[in-house]
């Protein structure tokens, strides 16, 4: 158990460093359980890293498929999910600034900023992006 508990570790530290080292690193056996138990966490974590555009001038959509949707697709943690207006109606009411305030600091289960390292600018097209999409009409803020 020791043993497991170890190089579940020595994986959590190799993913850490490369999404792709999961498939490196685990490919067989009780270690790519391992890898996949701890693969949903480890995406949060990482998928700044990996959306593909230079950090500070991403799109909402980009930041969103590739880190928040992990989340607001599925509904996990009881996130409300993209496109349920009925979840968002009350949040929308907060008005823009409220909500990027309120996923600056995190809440409950939602992590400070979704666990992305998306800026201000971000972070509200971001807001923007599954807002919208889910009964809001805010305007998309200009870049910085
Ligand atoms: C680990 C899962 C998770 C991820 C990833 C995540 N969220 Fe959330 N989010 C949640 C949960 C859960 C809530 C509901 C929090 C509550 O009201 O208790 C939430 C709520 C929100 C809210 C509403 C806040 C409010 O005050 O009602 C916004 C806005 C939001 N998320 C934006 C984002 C954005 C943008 C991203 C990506 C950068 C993101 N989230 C990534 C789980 C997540």
């Amino acid at each position: 158990m020791a043993h497991l508990n170890l190089r579940a570790f020595a994986i959590a530290g190799a993913v850490l460093v490369s999404a792709s080292t999961i498939v490196v690193a685990a490919p067989k056996g009780d270690e790519e359980g391992t890898a996949k138990r701890i693969a949903p966490v480890a995406r949060v974590e990482l998928a700044p890293a990996s959306t593909g555009a230079a950090a500070g001038n991403r799109s909402g959509e980009q930041i969103y498929k590739s880190i928040c949707a992990a989340c607001h697709d599925s509904g996990a943690a009881n996130a409300p999910k993209l496109g349920d207006k009925t979840a968002w109606a009350p949040r929308i009411k907060l008005g823009l600034d409220g909500l990027v305030k309120s996923a600056i600091a995190g809440k409950n289960a939602m992590p400070p900023k979704g666990g992305s390292d998306a800026n201000d600018v971000e972070l509200a097209r971001t807001i923007v992006y599954l807002a919208n999409k889910s009964g809001a009409s805010f305007k998309e803020p200009a870049a910085k």
